[in-house]
């Protein structure tokens, strides 16, 4: 007969037990949904390598925005398909006070003011080259500080169609700084920045650029974006966001960047956010539909993983499902 005096699994020996012990959780209140849309009216389409993601034309975007509200989600990142012939080298429909995503944040703000409206700054969607930034056509450079005047105007464009949260994840240098500044400028005191802050060059957003037809044209994303072998220089982008003003800093991808996001939280006092990003959502439903996977206990051991790691807020296409598992538990 065996005498232990520490039997760890005690504390595991019931639900009832391993619920109070719980050392996180997931709650609505911690999830941002990302969502694709595009002009039209009462037209959805499904994006082919993200099943269940959709681009929403605004009226039915504005339908989900409002399901999503009743589920107890508090706030939504939106994303803009923009048609081919707005695309220019110079992004100008960036900047378009009535451009789709002027629009759409104002009519989602009308239908559903308590939902915080989070939107993205980077030039990508309206580039005909498809980069973040402004691409020297000599050279092919992707050039910073040009870039950032082009960035300022979109932040400015989108507080004042009333967006809650302004998210550059453009990652050209001093973008936070220079978005912070306009916006105070021009009277918008309130409006949060949360910085893409260590957002790495990943084959994970493969999904999203199908989604937006945003991929680069020529060359990739690598002279802007961080190279997925550092962790030590995410740290400089915390420092740097935080002297700029970020409010909120984040970690991008999530899933294979879980030491990032610990390194994060342990060296700031800012909110520190994950994205679980398009191509870790499209792994876990394509493994699923092959009935690899039980795909309810993946999603909440893969998002309860970020809170884990250090994350307060998540960014997931699985945000709505998760509600909806929430609710029914
Ligand atoms: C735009 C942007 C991207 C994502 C969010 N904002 C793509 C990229 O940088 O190429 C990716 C999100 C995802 O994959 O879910 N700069």
């Amino acid at each position: 007969m065996q005498i232990l005096f520490n039997r760890p699994r005690r504390n595991r020996k019931s639900g009832a037990i391993r619920d109070l012990l719980a050392e996180n959780h997931i709650t609505t209140n911690d999830l941002i949904m990302p969502l694709f849309f595009t002009k039209g009216s009462k037209t959805k389409t499904e994006i082919g390598s993200m099943p269940g993601q959709f681009r929403y034309s605004i009226d039915l975007l504005v339908d989900k925005v409002r399901e999503l509200e009743d589920l107890g989600i508090k706030a939504v990142s939106l994303f803009p398909c923009i048609e081919e012939s707005l695309k220019t080298l110079d992004a100008k429909e960036a900047y378009n006070p009535d451009g789709i995503n002027q629009l759409a944040i104002k009519e989602v703000k009308k239908a559903c003011p308590n939902v915080l409206i989070m939107t993205d700054v980077a030039l990508d969607p309206y580039n005909s080259a498809g980069h973040d930034g402004i691409v020297d056509q000599e050279t092919g450079e992707i050039i910073n500080d040009e870039t950032l005047e082009v960035l300022a105007k979109m932040a400015l464009v989108q507080a004042e169609a009333g967006s809650d949260i302004i998210g550059p994840s453009d990652m050209m240098d001093g973008r936070v700084g220079v978005i912070r500044k306009a916006l105070e400028k021009g009277g918008y005191k309130n409006t949060l920045i949360m910085a893409y802050t260590a957002k790495y060059a990943s084959a994970y957003y493969g999904p999203f650029r199908d989604a937006l037809d945003s991929a680069p044209k020529a060359g990739d994303k690598k002279t802007y974006q961080m190279n997925p072998a550092n962790s030590i220089e995410a740290l400089r982008e915390l420092a740097l966001d935080e002297i700029e003003s970020a409010d909120i800093v984040m970690v991008k991808p999530a899933l294979a960047y879980l030491d990032v996001i610990s390194k994060l939280k342990e060296n700031t006092t800012l909110p520190v956010a994950a994205y679980n990003v398009s191509g870790e959502y499209a792994m876990i439903k394509a493994a699923s539909s092959l009935g690899y996977i039980d795909e309810k206990a993946i999603v909440e051991e893969t998002l309860v993983g970020f809170k884990r790691a250090g994350a307060d807020i998540i960014l997931s296409y699985f945000s709505e499902q998760m509600a909806k598992y929430l609710k029914s538990s």
